[in-house]
């Protein structure tokens, strides 16, 4: 079975450009791919290179889980889970930090971003991460790997070790591509529209959440930072607030954007974000109602459970036998 591989981190509550750049992307490619197998999952080893409270780690990676399933995608060809639940993640991220260069590590933008920001010291995890990365796709010989502008570069060093490892083991991983969507791959603050919209950012009124209530959603949006033009027209530099709500609408509509500018040539910003905040606002509507009946259920447990023997077993197989291909262990006769 071909597999395709994502996985988001627990480390607040989701956002409407992860959303975007990845499960809303998904939930297409489910439809696109339809003789590949998703393994999609909660990336918690990767929370905790930054030092988290376990009650806020627990809140969200449940939440995490009920969002993913809320947001509409299938349940046949997905396998969903918890990363740290399958044992080979940890066993492949060491395995391939020895495959991995000081130097790779050393130049990775989202390291040298995040270390910046550490009070308190950069963990070695922190540093390592990549190669944590890089084990969660090569476990499972993913061919491709949805994801965000951002993680671009994890991706090219994911490929990097993968046929490092492969000339010296002849072609033990599968060389994984990258799949960025043209639209949404990079969704921008509301209030900085030439920073990336985050989950860390200090500042609440730069990003919606999934959860968010409507009315919290249509200010956010109504009060979004644009330009004082007044013309919809997308223009990433010169007119990065209104590009933003552009692509927004683009990627929730899938109408291009040539189609969103013809549409409201003659509109004020006042009018067009008012259309942005209704499709915002329709979309996340039905995801915030199957959440509420996702969230305690024994269903979402169940499909948990579900994935992760799934995913184990191919997991497992692998990491044992890339051991047994470096030339650790004994030799079975
Ligand atoms: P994370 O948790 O930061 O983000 C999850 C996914 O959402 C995308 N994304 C965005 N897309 C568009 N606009 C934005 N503003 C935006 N913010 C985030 C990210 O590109 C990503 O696809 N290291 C990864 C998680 C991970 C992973 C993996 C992904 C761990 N192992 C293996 C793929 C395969 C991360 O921190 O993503």
């Amino acid at each position: 079975m071909k597999h395709i591989v994502s996985g988001i981190q627990p480390t607040g509550s989701l956002n409407l450009g992860t959303y975007l750049g990845s499960i809303k992307n998904f939930v297409k490619l489910q439809d696109t791919y339809t003789d590949h197998h998703f393994l999609l999952f909660i990336a918690d080893l990767h929370a905790i290179t930054i030092p988290r409270e376990k009650a806020f780690l627990r809140k969200t990676i449940k939440e995490l889980s009920a969002l993913y399933l809320a947001a509409g995608l299938k349940k046949e060809r997905l396998s969903l889970f918890i990363q740290s639940e399958i044992e080979a993640h940890s066993q492949m991220a060491y395995l391939l930090q020895c495959f991995t260069y000081m130097g790779e590590l050393e130049r990775m933008t989202q390291f040298k971003e995040k270390a910046q920001k550490q009070e308190k010291g950069v963990t070695a995890g922190l540093f390592t991460y990549p190669s944590l990365m890089a084990g969660d796709i090569l476990l499972y010989d993913a061919e491709y790997v949805p994801v965000g502008d951002d993680q671009k570069q994890h991706l090219e060093l994911t490929r990097d070790l993968a046929e490092r490892v492969n000339n010296r083991f002849d072609d033990f991983f599968t060389v994984p591509k990258p799949l960025i969507p043209e639209v949404g791959a990079r969704i921008m603050s509301l209030t900085e529209p030439n920073k990336k919209m985050s989950k860390s950012d200090e500042n609440v009124k730069s990003r919606i959440l999934l959860l968010d209530d409507e009315n919290i959603i249509r200010k956010r949006i109504m009060s979004a930072v644009t330009d004082s033009d007044q013309t919809i027209r997308f223009d990433k530099e010169n007119k990065p607030g209104i590009s933003n709500l552009m692509t927004i609408m683009s990627a929730i509509t899938n109408q291009s954007i040539e189609t969103i500018e013809a549409s409201y040539k003659d509109a004020t910003y006042q009018t067009f974000k008012q259309s942005v905040a209704d499709v915002v606002v329709n979309e996340l509507a039905p995801i915030k109602a199957r959440y509420n009946a996702l969230i305690n259920s024994k269903e979402l447990d169940a499909f948990l459970d579900e994935g992760a023997e799934y995913a184990r077993k191919i997991a497992m197989k692998k990491v044992m036998k890339f051991n047994h291909k470096i030339g650790l262990g004994r030799k079975r006769k």
